[in-house]
């Protein structure tokens, strides 16, 4: 290569790095693998070093990326926050162990080995015990405060548990999210038409981004705490007593560390933690390797953009070849059509696999998938494997694109293409799958939990006609059921008992099990106890909705458009003449506490505990949390940037009081 054609290959790098960089950190939707992402890089450090020419300081290979967005105000991290080198071979991990023994001149090098977590970075910053601020890496120097979201982490406390906190304390970690709550809102979004998000990293990175707090506190976020960035008057002699001493605290950290010796041990632990990482709540994509001592980092220092004495090692995706023999569509409850690849069985990550999501009718005709081709499937984590491209190569001659049904394939009628979605529908609201998919819900664990309503019985239910709606399920008799397979007198009569039982179900449960489009499980609660029966649910407003805590303009719209149906209000009047008669939400436990019946109502932000932990105090009083004010309310809670609720409060001769006041109330002693 001459210097000419290094110089245009250098740009081209640049501007495709820099490309792939706004993709990830920007907009939280990468297109590439970290793999080749880091070979773009490699290859251009290469080329600098070779043509030292060409280097320049402002080269997106001596940078991090920058997530910083409009909206938020920044913050200047008082020690830089880095990032890491990636390696991929047991031969560059060893490499890495030689750099350490020439700069240190010596070969007894300790080593921590922590599982990699694949979030999003952040530095808290604590002064006295208190968390006053969390900040995202940003372009490294400084980033954006997302404090506000971070408060809303359940697992993490607002102060430190130590009797003598050091002054300033800056710790750095990641903010994730569990596999579980992953696939939780990529359901419902999928149910809601809207396009599923592509892994847990990306979903993290949006949500703690988002302004509408309502919205984040509809996702459960979690964090682990590793690294130390800048505290006053904390002398640490080894990584791995911070991180003894973070967990002392009350902070989360990762679940298992190795403190190992020389380079033979760390590649042990790494493989240790590749056979175990399976069974972990998050997905682990790698290791990160620390020299334990902190005298030792220090003396070995930094690069511009990553420590030394530190490295990561990724495990490889995993990813396998297969043939896809066909394309089969599934009619989810409220008629999506979702496109799954049928595959010839193949192992990956542990498991055989034998269908792959292909997301949505748009994302199939972006990869031009076509029945026979052979594909490559991915799954990372647990996440459910999905198709990530088509091997072209092995494309056999004759495959034609495929056509997405223009009919419901269950029951043909014609689908839709609902504006501002991604996904075709299916509208019919009789057709078999959804009707299927519908009354699943409505007798699943979180919704009325019927006992013997599982869903072989309900497909034999639905495919002999005998029930079409979910009103049907309370006209079955005995011999409806007798005429069922394996149905026998007993399990008739105890089927019938139970769904005699499931009239009275809490009114939050029978809420969710209407399947209201984004109405989870927690929303129905709070929905619940704002409108403590249907009546008044079905007559709410779009303003009393959003009143709600837990409510956005998203939910309050789909709640209204759902009861606004004509099918919906002849479905409830139906079930409320089947003998449909939702017991009221739990009224206060009646403990004997200082609040015994109090009605609480909190808005604003509270200056040291998060509304979560002050809702758990209440109650654990006797007291209640609702969601709006209303001439029952006993207090308002009210802390900083207090909303609509105070002004009502103030209307209707609440008493208003602030955190400090509750505190008070609840410890009399100490006031
Ligand atoms: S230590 C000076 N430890 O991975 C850099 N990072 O790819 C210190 N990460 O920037 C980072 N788990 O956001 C460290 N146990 C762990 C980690 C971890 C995940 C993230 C972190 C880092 C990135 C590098």
């Amino acid at each position: 290569m001459d210097f000419e054609a290094a110089r245009r290959r250098v740009e081209e790098l640049r501007s495709t790095i820099e490309e792939h960089d706004r993709l990830y950190f920007q907009e939280a939707k990468p297109r590439i693998p970290d793999q080749d992402y880091d070979d773009l890089k490699t290859e251009l450090i290469r080329l600098e070093t070779v043509w030292p020419d060409l280097a320049r300081n402002d080269s997106p290979s001596l940078r991090v990326g920058d997530d910083r967005r409009p909206g938020f105000k920044t913050w200047r991290h008082r020690v830089p926050m880095q990032s890491l080198l990636n390696t991929y071979s047991e031969d560059e991990m060893r490499a890495f162990h030689q750099r350490l023994v020439r700069a240190a001149e010596r070969d007894d090098l300790q080593y921590v080995v922590e599982p990699k977590i694949d979030g999003v970075a952040v530095s808290l910053t604590y002064e006295g015990g208190r968390l006053v601020r969390a900040v995202t890496r940003g372009n490294g120097i400084e980033g954006d405060d997302i404090t506000e979201n971070v408060r809303g982490i359940r697992t993490l406390p607002a102060v430190l548990r130590t009797e003598v906190p050091p002054g300033i304390i800056e710790i750095r970690g990641e903010i994730y999210m569990t596999t579980e709550e992953f696939q939780r809102i990529n359901r419902q979004r999928e149910e809601a038409g809207q396009e599923g998000f592509a892994n847990p990293r990306n979903l993290t990175s949006g949500t703690v981004k988002l302004l509408d707090r309502t919205e984040v506190a509809k996702r459960q976020l979690a964090i682990v705490l590793y690294g130390l960035g800048y505290a006053e008057g904390l002398r640490l002699g080894t990584q791995d007593a911070f991180l003894r001493l973070v967990r002392e605290w009350g902070l989360p950290t990762v679940e298992k560390t190795w403190v190992v010796d020389g380079i033979d041990e760390v590649w042990a632990a790494i493989e240790e933690l590749d056979a175990m990482r399976e069974g972990f709540a998050y997905a682990t994509d790698g290791a990160v390797v620390k020299l334990n001592s902190i005298a030792a980092q220090q003396a070995i220092g930094a690069t511009a953009k990553a420590p030394r004495w530190a490295i990561a090692y990724k495990f490889a995706a995993e990813r396998a070849e297969t043939v896809m023999r066909d394309i089969s569509i599934q009619v989810g409850r409220t008629g999506v059509l979702t496109p799954v690849a049928e595959l010839e069985p193949v192992r990956l990550a542990g498991t055989t696999v034998s269908r792959a999501t292909l997301h949505n009718a748009q994302e199939l005709a972006r990869k031009d998938v076509r029945v026979g081709d052979t594909v490559v499937v991915e799954k990372a984590g647990e996440i459910i494997p999905a198709v990530i491209e088509v091997n072209l190569d092995r494309r056999p001659t004759g495959a034609v694109p495929f056509e997405f049904p223009k009919e419901c394939p269950v029951c043909a009628t014609p689908t839709i293409q609902v504006e501002g979605e991604v996904a075709r529908r299916c509208p019919n609201l009789d057709c078999p799958a959804q009707v299927r998919r519908r009354v699943g819900h409505f007798a699943s664990k979180g919704s009325l939990d019927i006992d013997g309503l599982g869903e072989a019985v309900v497909d034999q239910l639905v495919s002999r006609k005998l029930v079409n709606s979910l009103s049907d399920l309370y006209r079955l008799t005995r011999e409806d059921l007798l005429s069922l397979d394996k149905f026998a007198e007993k399990s008739a009569d105890n089927l019938v008992q139970a769904l005699e039982v499931s009239k009275t179900a809490e009114l939050r449960r029978i809420i969710h099990g209407l399947g209201i489009p984004h109405i989870g499980a927690a929303t129905a609660g709070d929905l619940a106890r704002a409108f403590p029966s249907l009546d008044l649910l079905l007559a709410a407003t779009h303003d009393a909705l959003v009143e709600v805590e837990g409510i956005g303009e998203k939910s309050a719209e789909a709640i209204r458009a759902f009861f606004d149906q004509d099918t919906n209000r002849t479905l409830l009047d139906e079930l409320r003449h089947l003998g449909l008669n939702p017991s009221a939400p739990e009224a206060s436990s009646g403990t004997g506490g200082v609040l015994d019946g109090k009605v609480f109502v909190m808005t604003g932000t509270l200056p040291s505990m998060t509304r979560n932990e002050a809702k758990v105090m209440i109650e654990a009083a006797g007291g209640k949390v609702t969601g709006s004010v209303s001439k029952k309310t006993d207090y308002l809670l009210a802390g900083e940037s207090a909303g609509s609720k105070l002004t009502k409060a103030e209307k209707l001769g609440v008493s208003v009081v602030e955190e400090a006041e509750l505190r008070a109330m609840l410890d009399p002693d100490r006031a």
